[in-house]
This record gives C-alpha cells, sequence and structure tokens, in this order.
C-alpha cells in the first residue's frame, strides 16, 4: 500500500455536478447578485490586478483561450474554448475551467469546473454594466441569440436589473423554444418572436449573444433608437463582431480592459482613436455612466480575466461548511521537498 498524500497535496474540486448543487442550494438569483456585487467590488479595486489581454491560440474552427489575473495574493486561471461550429457537431459552443492559487507559495487553493461558472460572471458582468448604463427603470429585454447564454443574462437582469420582460430570437426556432421553456417559471414574461426587428419593440437593453466566426450583423444601425442600452457579448474575437458599425458611430462605448477589445470587441471595426470609456472608470465614479436618457449606451463585452477571478473567489468562498466538493490531491508534497523521486520510489 503506497502512502497516502499529504494534507498540503490535497485542494478542494468543484465538479459540474457539485456546481449544480451548490447553485441550487443558493438559488440563482441570489448567486447571480452576489457575484455581480463581487464582480463590481473587484472593478472598485481594478488598479491592483495584473491584467493583459488573455493568450487566444485561434484555429479555423474556433479559439482557446487562457485567461490568468493576480491581485497579488490569490492568482486565479480560466482555461476557455469557444468553438461556433461546435452545436451542430453536438458539442458545447464553450467549455471551461478554472483555477485559484495562493500568491505566497503558489500553491492551488481550488480547481472547479467553468462551464456554468462561465454563464454566470457573464450574465452577472452584462448586469453590472446595465446597472449603471441602461435607461432607468428598464423593465423589457431583447435577447437575440438563445443559446447557453441566454436564460443566466436574463435571470441577472431580473434579479439585478428589474427586468420583467424577455424578448427572444434566434435565427434556429428550436433555440427560442428552449429558452422559453426554461424561463416559463422564471417569473419573467416571456415573448418568443419571429424576428429580430419584433424582438426590440419597446426593449429598454437589447443582448446579442449569438455565435458565429464572422463580422455579423445582428443589428444594424436604423434598428436602434435613442436611449437603448446594448449589451454586445457574442462579438469576442477577432473577426467574430455583431453589431453594424454605424450603431457604434452613434452610441457611447464601455469596454472592460481596452488593449483586450481593441483586438476582440466590436470596435476592432473602428479606427484607433475611435473613443471608449473603461467600464471600471464608471464604477468607481472617475467617468459618467448614463449620461441622458436619449443617450445610445454599448457595452463591448468580450469577458475580461478578472471576472473569472472574482467568480472563483465568490466560489471559493461558498465553499466552506459545504460538501459540495471533493478533495483531490492535485500536487506532489514529500514531507521533505526536495525528496520527489523518494516519495515515488516509496509508492512502488
Ligand atoms: N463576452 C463574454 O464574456 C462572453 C462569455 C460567454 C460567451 N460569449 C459569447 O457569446 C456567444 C454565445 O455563447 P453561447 O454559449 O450562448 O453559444 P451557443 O452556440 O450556445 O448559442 C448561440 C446562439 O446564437 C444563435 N445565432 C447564431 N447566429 C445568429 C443570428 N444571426 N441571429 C440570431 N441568432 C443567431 C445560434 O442559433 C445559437 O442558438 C458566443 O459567441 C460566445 O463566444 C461571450
Amino acid at each position: 500500500m503506497p502512502p497516502l498524500p499529504s494534507q498540503l497535496a490535497y485542494i478542494p474540486f468543484v465538479s459540474v455536478e457539485n456546481m449544480m448543487r451548490l447553485v441550487h442550494h443558493f438559488g440563482i438569483e441570489t448567486m447571480l447578485r452576489e457575484l455581480t456585487d463581487a464582480v463590481e467590488a473587484d472593478y472598485r479595486r481594478w488598479d491592483i490586478f495584473e491584467k493583459t489581454p488573455r493568450m487566444a491560440s485561434h484555429s479555423r474552427d474556433g479559439v482557446i483561450e487562457l485567461m490568468p489575473t493576480s491581485d497579488g495574493e490569490t492568482f486565479g486561471f480560466k482555461y476557455v474554448n469557444g468553438h461556433p461550429s461546435n452545436a451542430a457537431k453536438g458539442f458545447q459552443t464553450i467549455t471551461a475551467f478554472g483555477l485559484l492559487a495562493r500568491v505566497d507559495n503558489g500553491y492551488p487553493l481550488m480547481l472547479t469546473e467553468m462551464t456554468l461558472l462561465t454563464a454566470l460572471r457573464t450574465a452577472a458582468t452584462s448586469a453590472m454594466a446595465a446597472r449603471h448604463l441602461a435607461p432607468k427603470g428598464s423593465t423589457v429585454m431583447a435577447m437575440i441569440g438563445n443559446g447557453a447564454q441566454a436564460e443566466f443574462q436574463a435571470l441577472a437582469m431580473k434579479a439585478v436589473v428589474g427586468i420583467e420582460e424577455v424578448r427572444l430570437y434566434d435565427i434556429d426556432p428550436k433555440a427560442t423554444e428552449k429558452t422559453a421553456r426554461n424561463l416559463a417559471d422564471s417569473g419573467l414574461r416571456v415573448v418568443s418572436c419571429a424576428t429580430s426587428q419584433d424582438a426590440i419593440e419597446g426593449a429598454h437593453i437589447i443582448t446579442t449573444c449569438t455565435a458565429d466566426k464572422a463580422y455579423a450583423t445582428i443589428l444594424t444601425d436604423n434598428m436602434v433608437g435613442p436611449g437603448i442600452h446594448i449589451n454586445a457579448i457574442g462579438g469576442d474575437c477577432p473577426g467574430k463582431t455583431e453589431l453594424h458599425k454605424d450603431i457604434l458611430a452613434r452610441a457611447d462605448t464601455f469596454v472592460e480592459f481596452e488593449p483586450q477589445t481593441r483586438i476582440e470587441g466590436e470596435i476592432q471595426q473602428m479606427d484607433a482613436g475611435y473613443p471608449v470609456t473603461e467600464f471600471w472608470k464608471v464604477v468607481s465614479g472617475e467617468a459618467a455612466g448614463r449620461r441622458d436618457s436619449r443617450q445610445i449606451t454599448l457595452f463591448d463585452s468580450v469577458g475580461f480575466a478578472i471576472e473569472d477571478f472574482s467568480a472563483l473567489r465568490y466560489v471559493y468562498s461558498k465553499l466552506h461548511g459545504t460538501d459540495f466538493f471533493q478533495q483531490i490531491d492535485i500536487l506532489a508534497d514529500p514531507d521533505d521537498p526536495r525528496d520527489l523521486f523518494g516519495m515515488l520510489q516509496r509508492a512502488a
């Protein structure tokens, strides 16, 4: 019988099954509200984070990305893929997992699934932006693209912004049917629409969340009237956008981390001088959010590492006193730190 790993070798691992138990235990809307506050709290201490555009490995069908950051005490990273052609082949467009670690000794603290957690944190980030940028009293939201992220987006806008009606559109009616079915008991008024024009009728917030590896035009300029908030999250890679550039010319655009968004966001269509505001400035009071009722605001979201860091720390904080994790011996930790080989030998 080989010797047991040392206690230091073990860290909590949150599987997909346990993440689902955790979400049901705390309640999805509570989690979305708390996560929104957690992301916003980290946006308020933006300065102390290590920031870099994510490392992206592009291929014909998609991208694999690594998203690291640190606040000096804790380090986090996410592995995530984005493959728009996956759904047609029976795979998820996006899957992810992530790790949190101590900065002082480099030892990991937690490994977790992040496919569900990415949907939660993306929805929380959208809601954070909307509560500062959407018109006051927004109650109607259009949701264009009814795939994996859609219900999370709608529920976060309900829980955080007070949205009462969601108007759905997808080029694939089966996706709209699925989303309408899943939201039937959510307390939202759900309206399934036959066109995107129908979906945006009366909407205060338009969320575009489609997946296509192309310069798509989900919204044209004439579709966007004054006073709208656009939450554009599907355009998040070079050569993958959702909005006609004329909309950007009329909008005040807010981004996560400008150097990354210039490469990946809707603003890749604009020249380098196109003005944007990093959203942390709005949260910290350095820049204005929505200024008047006729302004078109655009949150050009691509997803940034700090949001994943907030989500990782949030989940870690929820594990204490629960059994929503397994202990795994992720690292080799011999009794004598230099005797790695001896540890291997004794296990024979
Ligand atoms: N900004 C972020 O932080 C962030 C985070 C997660 C996902 N995303 C992006 O959001 C997008 C959606 O992700 P998902 O996991 O929901 O993908 P998904 O593949 O599950 O769903 C995408 C949906 O878009 C629909 N669609 C494609 N083209 C369309 C069009 N022209 N009009 C209307 N609908 C159209 C598809 O039919 C599908 O139902 C992806 O592009 C992904 O990269 C961004």
